[in-house]
């Protein structure tokens, strides 16, 4: 079972691109969120210096007892120093103006009234000036410096846009520059701590997973002491691991393989002894008479070896196939099999339902109770002292499980067997054993979703086959 394979990211759809974006997009938002209080401050100073001369010129109009009188081209100055086209200052009632020569008839008037001074309407105020048309004109309106005096300018607010649109400026290519400077400076320093790292391991798991029996591909990690080290030191333990497992296992395939072939012409081979004893057999010779049985049984012990070898790595490799069988029946074969049928001094006794019926693979789980059976039938036979040997298969509910269980009064396991049940090749614990058979019982009723356990008992042998209650099949 392969998942797809992944490709490694190009650079710019990668972490790297992902940062970068993040980190100028943040840089400008913020530099947005300053921006705003800081246009707004900076209009509010252009217009109180604005105001400052309109409160000096209002100061000198206090002084002069009749302003009509001044000089013309003194006012005109006066105003154009302000950059204003008129000014206008209130004290007590009282107002008095002075304007251009050749006074402009404003169109459109917006008041600025630099009394307010809160912060909301301060950006308010540049907000509307920046996103004003041409045309405007200004009216200011600002305390005098007696109580209670008020003094106004009438003002294009041209100016002021324009100052405020070249302010904008400069602060837009300085927030570029810096959004710019730390997105580079930050992408190198994340290159450098992660960017870097994580590409080259995410390129060997690649690489490695390609390719897992080419040891040079084995990551080398790094001296670094933080999590990435890990990281690298522990991809570089499992690469090694893998490495090594997967060497021995093709090993043992090929072990395996060999085993196979050298086993299955050893079978042939004692087959053709067989036929030539059965004919020796038949010979006058007492002393043949006397060895040839021997030879016989020695010959038929070495073949069902053979044979059990053989079975084993063909049993193991395939799937089980499920339909409904009948226990009662395929206890019958199993025990006619393992030789319980008809046997002079064991009983057999089937206490399973007649009417049981589990969906499961015939062939295989017959293997398991023939070998159940067969153990069972060899532990009597070995054990002669034993009164009315029995062996019996009995069945039981428990919550989800259906327990099916093959017991006898014999002697009960060997220690030696006990150490390594169900291990192959290393679980029999009695002459002429190839210790497959419980090995193969388990593994047949682990496919099947069950489980076989030696059940705890004082006397004799008992092992339990557990298996789901969904493969039941009710009639
Ligand atoms: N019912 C039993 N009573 C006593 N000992 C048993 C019983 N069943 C199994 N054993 C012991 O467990 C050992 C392992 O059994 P297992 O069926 O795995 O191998 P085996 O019978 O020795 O060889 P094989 O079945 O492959 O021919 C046996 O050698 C035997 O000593
Ligand atoms: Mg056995």
């Amino acid at each position: 079972m392969t998942a797809e394979r992944s490709v490694l990211p190009s650079r710019f759809s990668g972490l790297s691109i992902k940062l970068i974006a993040t980190i100028i997009a943040v840089i400008l938002l913020v530099e947005i969120v300053v921006y705003l209080p800081s246009l707004a401050n900076f209009r509010a100073s252009w217009i109180d210096d604005r105001l400052r001369v309109g409160v000096v010129a209002a100061r000198v109009l206090d002084a002069v007892p009749d302003v009509m009188a001044l000089p013309r081209n003194l006012t005109d100055r006066l105003l154009t120093s302000a950059g204003a086209y008129a000014i206008v200052y209130r004290r007590e009632g009282q107002s008095q103006l002075i304007e251009l020569a050749n006074p402009v008839t404003p169109d459109v008037v917006v008041t600025a009234d630099m009394r307010q001074r809160d912060l909301m309407s301060l950006i308010m105020g540049a907000m509307d000036t920046l996103f004003a048309g041409p045309g405007r004109t200004l009216r200011i309106v600002g305390e005098g410096d007696l109580d209670e005096s008020l003094v106004e300018l009438l003002m294009s607010e041209r100016p002021l846009r324009q100052d405020m649109l070249a302010y904008s400026r400069q602060i837009g290519v300085v927030s570029l520059a810096i959004a710019a400077i730390t997105a580079v400076a930050l992408y190198l320093l994340a290159s450098y701590l992660f960017i870097y790292p994580v590409r080259r391991l995410t390129q060997n798991i690649l690489a490695f997973r390609q390719a897992p029996e080419n040891a040079s591909l084995v990551i080398v990690p790094s001296a670094r002491r933080d999590e990435i080290g890990i990281v690298e030191r522990e991809l570089a333990a499992m690469e090694s691991d893998l490495f090594s497992m997967l060497r021995q296992r093709r090993h043992l395939a090929d072990l395996g393989l060999a085993v196979a072939k050298i086993n299955h012409d050893l079978r042939n081979t004692l087959t053709s002894a067989q036929l030539l004893s059965d004919q020796v057999a038949t010979l006058d010779d007492p002393k043949v008479q006397r060895l040839a049985p021997r030879l016989v049984t020695t010959l038929d012990k070495a073949i069902g070896f053979a044979q059990s070898v053989l079975d084993y790595g063909r049993e193991t490799a395939a799937l089980p196939v499920l339909a409904p069988v009948s226990m009662r029946a395929l206890l019958e074969d199993a025990a006619f099999e393992a030789r319980l049928v008809g046997h002079p001094s064991i009983v057999f006794a089937d206490q399973v339902s007649e009417t049981l019926v589990l969906n499961v693979d015939a062939a295989q789980m017959g293997r398991v109770f023939l070998n159940l059976l067969k153990n069972a039938r060899e532990a009597l036979e070995a054990a002669p002292a034993i009164a009315a040997p029995q062996v019996s298969v009995s069945m039981s509910e428990e919550g989800e499980s259906i327990i099916l269980s093959v017991a006898d009064n014999g002697p009960g396991l060997p220690p030696r067997a006990r150490d390594n049940l169900f291990v192959a090749f290393e679980g029999s614990a009695r002459a002429g054993g190839t210790g497959l058979g419980l090995a193969i019982a388990r593994e047949i009723t682990e496919a099947h979703g069950g489980r076989l356990v030696l059940a705890d008992q004082p006397a004799g042998t008992r092992f339990d086959l557990i298996l789901p209650a969904s493969l039941r099949i009710r009639a």
